[in-house]
């Protein structure tokens, strides 16, 4: 395995470039059928497990992929790389081990073809963005954090990074044991869009692109959207069908435009 950790820049790109076809593929078949998890799970999927479980395996398999292949490359990694191993920490100890324990209606059953996909498509991007910053590690020098890229970047993460996590705990809010329905999520970035979470999460990884101006960053960011924005739109048409006074201004996923 510590081979596989150790490949160069030519297999690494090549890798890169092949993620981004599947990544535009996933994007076009989404638009056809939508993950079956949450309002959109139906039957036909196999066996399933409880959601919680699901999100956990899905997640926890990024930032493990990560830390593989950032500690067990051939390089030492260099202090700036440290920080963006921190970020990268930080956002999936809240999807993988705070969000699963947090979320409402937790037993509601998953289908593990879903987490499957999921965990392989986090941990490939773990492993690309693990295995970038090892590689590069030589290129993110003290001169880097006052670069406008990183500065943007910072910028962009963390603000996607609060959108997320306010719009999740909105949709937290909306739901009690009496009233486990769904309901007109309100105020944050669901007065401009139906999935504030979403856009808060493409927002945090297109900042993560910009902070690492990284190919790999750029692949991660890829494959948000191409999971996000066909599942927002189903989620808005959703919405619209569902409720009658569903405000008709808002966007699915950017506000103002889509
Ligand atoms: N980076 C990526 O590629 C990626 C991919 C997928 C998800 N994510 C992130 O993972 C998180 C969860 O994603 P998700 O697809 O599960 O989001 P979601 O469909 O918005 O659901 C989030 C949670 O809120 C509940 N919920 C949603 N709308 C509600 C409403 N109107 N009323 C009451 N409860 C409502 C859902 O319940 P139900 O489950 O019962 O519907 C679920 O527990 C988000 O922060 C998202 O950004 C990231």
């Amino acid at each position: 395995m510590s081979a596989v950790a150790q490949y160069g820049e030519v297999f690494l790109n090549t890798l890169i470039v092949a993620w981004i076809g599947v990544a535009v593929g996933t994007f076009c078949l989404l638009f056809f059928v939508t993950a079956p998890y949450g309002r959109h799970s139906r039957d036909g999927w196999g066996p399933a497990i409880p959601a919680r479980v699901g999100w956990i395996l899905m997640e926890a398999v990024a930032p493990l992929a990560f830390l593989y292949f950032f500690l067990k490359g051939n390089k030492s990694p260099a202090p700036l790389t440290v920080l963006f191993l921190g970020f990268f920490l930080l956002h999936y100890l809240n999807r993988a081990f705070i969000y699963p324990f947090r979320m409402k209606n937790s037993d509601r059953p998953m289908a593990v073809t879903v987490a499957v996909m999921g965990m392989f498509f986090n941990s490939v991007n773990g492993l690309l963005n693990g295995r970038y910053l090892n590689l590069f590690s030589f290129r993110y020098t003290v001169a880097w954090l006052s670069d406008l890229r990183f500065i943007t970047g910072v910028v962009l993460f963390f603000f996607g990074m609060v959108i997320n996590l306010h719009s999740d705990g909105i949709l937290r809010s909306l739901r009690s044991d009496d009233e486990p329905g769904y309901k007109i999520p309100k105020g944050g970035a669901f007065q401009f869009v139906s999935c504030g979470n979403y856009f808060g999460e493409l927002v945090e990884w297109i900042g993560w692109a910009c902070l690492t101006w990284s190919l790999a960053g750029l692949t991660f960011a890829i494959w948000t959207a191409a999971n996000l924005i066909p599942r927002a739109l189903a989620h808005h048409r959703w919405y619209l069908d569902t409720f009658p006074d569903y405000p008709q201004q808002r966007k699915a996923i950017i506000p103002y435009i889509l």
